[in-house]
């Protein structure tokens, strides 16, 4: 087994209102490898990514990105080292297909490049990359809300592979797309991962889709790791104790 590229070491979050969201998670995650996290709504799944990258800082417990903690003071350095992709794709709809894709780049440039929008010819070679590898040569300068939902997941992805990033986070990333366009950006969200070697971790709520990309599926049940099995282990028997009676409804 490589060394992990993220420690998780019993994570609490409990949110103002009084929500335990997270109860104690353990969890090593490592380069190269496809996670999927599983769980009914309201398991705690978007709140165990989103504490990878500091989008939610735990109530107890720690995250370590490699040898740097996951805290305030080492926000830039987790961001610049963890992507994430989003249901919603979180583009500027008004900005160019190579617009956003460049804000990649923004975490690791200066003050002067995030002001002015003025990126060296690096960072545009980097992003005519990302944009073809992404499959949309020739979409460069199209505003990204002229493009279809799938093509806007495919501008998220290029984003993120700008980025250069070691972990890649997705919440649930084809959660808005019809069930072909859904398989693309998978396998374009694997391939992506692969070719960084980055740790990918994924939330899903299609169990046919986590058995098909996974190599690793952990269950996240009412804020605790329910299992954390190889997909080759995944029996029918672990997801219906997962999802109890709400099984029918998410398959
Ligand atoms: N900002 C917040 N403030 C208060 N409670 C929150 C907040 N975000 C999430 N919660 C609560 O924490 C629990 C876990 O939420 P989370 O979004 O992590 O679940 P999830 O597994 O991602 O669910 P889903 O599958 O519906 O996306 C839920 O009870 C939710 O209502
Ligand atoms: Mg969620």
């Amino acid at each position: 087994m490589t060394t992990p590229l993220v420690r998780i070491q019993d994570l609490v979050k409990r949110y103002p209102n009084g929500v335990e969201a997270l109860r104690g998670v353990s969890l090593d995650l490592h380069p190269g490898e496809t996670t999927v996290v599983l769980g009914p709504s309201g398991a705690g799944k978007s709140t165990l990514l989103r504490s990878i990258n500091g989008l939610e800082t735990p109530t107890s417990g720690r995250v370590w990105v490699g040898q740097t903690p996951v805290e305030r003071a080492s926000l830039r350095e987790v961001r610049q080292r963890v992507g994430m992709v989003f249901q919603q794709f979180n583009l500027v709809p008004r900005l160019s297909v190579m617009a956003n894709v460049l804000s990649g780049r923004l975490g690791r440039r200066g003050f002067w490049t995030n002001l002015t929008f003025a990126f060296p010819a690096e960072d545009y070679d980097l992003a005519y990359k990302a944009i073809a590898d992404v499959g949309l040569v020739g979409r460069e300068w199209d505003r990204v809300d002229k493009l279809s939902g799938g093509q806007q997941q495919r501008v998220a992805i290029a984003r993120t592979v700008v980025q250069q990033p070691e972990v890649i986070l997705a919440d649930e990333p084809v959660a808005s797309l019809d069930p072909a366009t859904s398989r693309e950006i998978m396998e374009l969200l694997v391939q992506m991962a692969a070719q960084n070697r980055a740790a990918l971790v994924l939330n899903l709520h299609q169990i046919e889709v986590a058995r098909e990309f996974g190599d690793r599926i952990i269950g996240i049940q009412k804020g605790q790791v329910a299992f954390d099995e190889r997909t080759t282990g995944l029996s029918d028997r672990l997801l219906a104790d997962l999802y109890g009676e709400t099984l029918c409804s998410v398959r």
